[in-house]
């Protein structure tokens, strides 16, 4: 068994203190919003690995053929002896890169959620000997301090996630990610591409039902962290495409006029019927528009790889 470590620069009453001033932004802003990085606690993590295995969300998929195929080329032009894995999840595609890169030493592995991180962590710690895991639990959005490891530093940021953030926070958090790296390091980037409206809306409101259950899992979360009494129930989840913004959107939209009570923040808040609220965008990229923000945070697209399909990139860029 090599040696695992978790360090949590996220005080556990910051991640209160965060949850409460997101949410009472949100449910007070006009329209009324909640902030996407609440729906993973334990369940919704689970729900997140199931959304991955259901036939209309083809990204996962997607990505683990391009990493499978690319693997060795990612090897080749990076020699990383850190690899550094920003929102981590279940770890689940990465065994992939680990696997090929040879000069490995250390895998930082930095999410807000603890479970998957631990999971996924100690079994990687259990079956890589001589791998040092140094799990983070960290908000990827804030400043992240990382171990002290041996350089060239990969970093990798995959599942499309870079799609959940803003367009402000994307130019935000590529700046933050390039001051993590010295010149040389990469950073490998999977994004989701546009296509057509019917695959990527059927990606994000699937027949079984899991992405709804996973979209109302953050009112489970802040009826359970808030004391408020959201009926999920009471909510219908709705994925639409933005054809401007070249985003899916997720909403919740309450099914009648309805008060909810969320005591910790002394707050009742009224929905009309029918009222949305945004829940998360998953943003589709194209190559260029990725090259040109990768250039403004310093980071030069070395690499453009896609499946067979060309439903989903994976890109390899270089900081200068
Ligand atoms: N990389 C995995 C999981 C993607 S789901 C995959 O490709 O399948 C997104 C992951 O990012 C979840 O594990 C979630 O807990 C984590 N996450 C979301 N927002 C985060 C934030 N602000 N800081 C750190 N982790 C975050
Ligand atoms: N990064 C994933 C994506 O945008 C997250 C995700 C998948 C998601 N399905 C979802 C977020 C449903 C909210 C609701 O593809």
């Amino acid at each position: 068994m090599s040696p695992f470590h978790v360090t949590r620069t996220l005080p556990e009453d910051a991640t209160d203190a965060a949850l409460r001033a997101d949410v009472h932004r949100g449910l007070t802003g006009r329209p009324k919003t909640l902030p996407p990085k609440w729906f993973y606690d334990a369940h919704g993590s689970d729900l997140f690995e199931k959304i991955t295995e259901l036939p209309e969300y083809y990204p996962t998929r997607a990505e683990r053929e391009i990493l499978l195929a690319r693997a060795g080329d990612i090897a080749a032009a990076t020699r990383a002896r850190t690899l550094v894995e920003l929102g981590s999840g279940s770890s689940e595609k990465t065994r992939h890169l680990i696997d090929a890169l040879t000069d490995l030493r250390t895998y930082v592995p930095v999410d807000v959620s603890g479970s998957a991180l631990s999971q996924a962590g100690q079994a990687l710690a259990a079956e890589r000997p001589g791998l040092d895991v140094h799990a983070l639990i960290a908000d990827f959005t804030g400043e992240l301090t990382l171990p002290d490891t041996q350089g060239p530093r990969l970093v990798a940021f995959l599942g499309g996630t870079i799609g959940n953030l803003l367009p402000a926070e994307r130019a935000a958090f590529l700046a933050s990610v390039r001051a993590l790296l010295a010149p040389g390091d990469a950073l490998l980037l999977g994004t989701d591409l546009v296509k057509d409206e019917e695959v990527l809306v059927r990606a994000y409101d699937d027949g079984a039902g899991v992405t709804a259950a996973f979209n109302k899992n953050v009112l489970t979360v802040i009826n359970r962290e808030l004391g408020a009494d959201f009926d999920p129930a009471a909510f219908d989840h709705v994925a639409l495409w933005d054809a401007g913004h070249e985003w899916i959107e997720m909403r919740l939209r309450s099914r009648t006029a309805q008060t909810v009570k969320v005591p910790a923040l002394g707050l009742a808040v009224d929905f009309a019927a029918g009222e949305e609220m945004r829940t998360e965008v998953s943003a589709k990229f194209r190559q260029e528009g990725v090259r040109t923000e990768l250039s403004a945070a310093g980071l030069e697209l070395a690499h453009w790889w896609t499946d067979d399909a060309g439903r989903f990139a994976l890109s390899l860029s270089v900081a200068r």
